[in-house]
Formats: structure tokens, sequence, C-alpha cells
């Protein structure tokens, strides 16, 4: 893989990933989008995007560092799409693929297994401050869409590329920044919004997003790897909360 994907970053997408299916398994499937849309963006968010990316019934959807699944199942749960998830943890395949029984291909952002041109739509959510050549990522996101097609991004940017606090291995973009490296992939930015102008998900979402949280404490509370990964999870929480880092919904076209 071009990129570090240190130890911490490791255990926060590939070994709770795979616990995450585990507590699933035990909980229920009503359990499943919710607890696989950690990190990404709410349902208004995902709805936003949907309708912007022009996602509707049969649409071939890549998400791109798609995790274990969540907003891919919830464009075809709802939506009808017809989603790929890419992502270089095998946890996070094994997950996608025994969650939703979503086609998941274990693979670097940086070196897309998709023909090019062969997508119309394409999302990469929450991915761009875990990697290094951001440029090279989206070059690939641009390779793999139809000219015109719709890219759906969310990015976490910051000042800095790495503020006190920041997470092991992230590396935020500033929102200029953001903008400049999609012009210069060949993306024309359409539309951008704060995630904090979108509404809130239903409480029933968080209550399901806690219980996920209880069994996988209960099951490894005590295991240094989930002590570690919920660190990682922590300080990005804190700098969002703090202010110091902003999630920005996206829409481009590739030119
Ligand atoms: C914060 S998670 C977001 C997961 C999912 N997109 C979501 O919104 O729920 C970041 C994801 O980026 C993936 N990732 C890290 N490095 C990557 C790379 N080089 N190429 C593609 N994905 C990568 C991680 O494995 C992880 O699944």
């Amino acid at each position: 893989m071009a990129d570090l994907v240190p130890e911490r970053m490791e255990l926060e997408f590939d070994t709770v990933a795979e616990w995450t299916r585990v507590a699933v398994a035990e909980l229920g499937d009503d359990h499943a989008i919710p607890a696989a849309c950690r990190g990404s963006a709410s349902p208004d968010g995902l709805d936003r995007l949907v309708a912007a990316c022009g996602v509707g019934r049969g649409t071939r959807l890549a998400d791109v560092g798609g995790g274990t699944g969540g907003p891919a199942a919830y464009a075809r749960e709802y939506f009808g799409a017809d989603p790929v998830v890419v992502d270089p943890m095998p946890g996070a395949c094994r997950a996608a693929a025994s969650m939703f029984g979503l086609p998941a291909v274990v693979g670097d952002g940086h070196r897309i297994l998709l023909a090019t041109g062969s997508v119309p739509a394409c999302w990469c959510l929450g991915v761009l401050r875990t990697v290094r050549e951001k440029d090279v990522l989206l070059g690939e996101l641009h390779r793999i869409l139809r000219p015109g097609g719709g890219l759906g991004l969310l990015v976490y940017t910051a000042d800095e590329p790495r503020p006190a606090g920041a997470p092991e291995g992230n590396l935020f973009p500033t929102v200029a920044g953001t903008r400049d490296l999609l012009d210069q992939a060949g993306f024309t930015v359409v539309e951008e919004a704060p995630l904090t102008g979108f509404a809130d998900a239903p409480r029933s979402w968080h209550d399901r997003i806690g219980r996920v949280d209880e069994v996988l404490t209960r099951d490894h509370g005590d295991d240094p790897r989930f002590r570690a990964a919920e660190e990682q999870a922590d300080r990005i929480g804190r700098l969002i909360s703090e202010g110091t880092v902003t999630g920005v919904l996206l829409h481009a076209t590739a030119r």
C-alpha cells in the first residue's frame, strides 16, 4: 500500500471492523447500517449525496475507502443503488460482505481495481485525511468515473495537517487545499456544505450505535487494541467538537 497505515489506523479500520461484524450478528441486522456508517455522514448527508450524484435504482456506485459498507448499504437499501466497496482493510471488506452481502474489494485507493470510466458515481467519505498522496487518490477517483460522473466526498479539514491531538496517521487538508486538489484532478466542485448544516441522525440510529458499543466494550474493553482504537476515535471527536476540524460534504463532477 502506498500509504503509511500506522498500527492504530489498522486497529480502528480493520480489527474493530471485524469485531463490529460479530456484534451486529448478535444484535440484529437493523444495527448494521448505523454501526457501519460511523465516521461518515448522517442519513441526511447521505441523502444529499445520493441526490447530488444522481444515484437511483441500479446506479453503479463505487464507494472507495468504503469501510464496513454502511454508506453503500444505505444507498442500496433506500435508493436501489448497485454499490461496490473498495477498502484496503481485509476485515472491513469481510464485514461489508458479511453484514450486507455487498461486493467488497480489498484494494488501495491509489490504484483502484476498477476500469477507467466504468462508474457513473463514486463516493469517498472520511478517507482523505487518512492518506498522504491525496492527489493520487483523487486522480484515481477521476479515472474510474465516466466523464460528467458525480463524486461525493466527505472531507475532514483543518488549518494545519496535524493539529495538536490529531489521531495517528491523519493528515488533514485545508478547505482551499481540497478545492485545489479537486480542480487539479479534473473535478468541478458543484456544491459544498459543512456537515453541521445537516440534520443529526435519528435517536434510534444513535441508540443502535450505543448498543453496538456496549457489546464491543463488553467483549473487548480490556483489550489494549480496543482502547487504542477508541482513543483514535475520541481524538477526532474532540477535534471536531472544539472546532479545530470541520467536516465538509462536497459534490463534484468529473470534467
Ligand atoms: C473514517 S473511515 C470511513 C469509512 C466509510 N467511508 C464511512 O464513511 O463509514 C476511513 C476509511 O478509509 C480507508 N482507507 C485508509 N487508507 C486508504 C487508502 N489508501 N485507500 C482507500 N481507502 C483507505 C480505511 O480503511 C477506512 O475504512
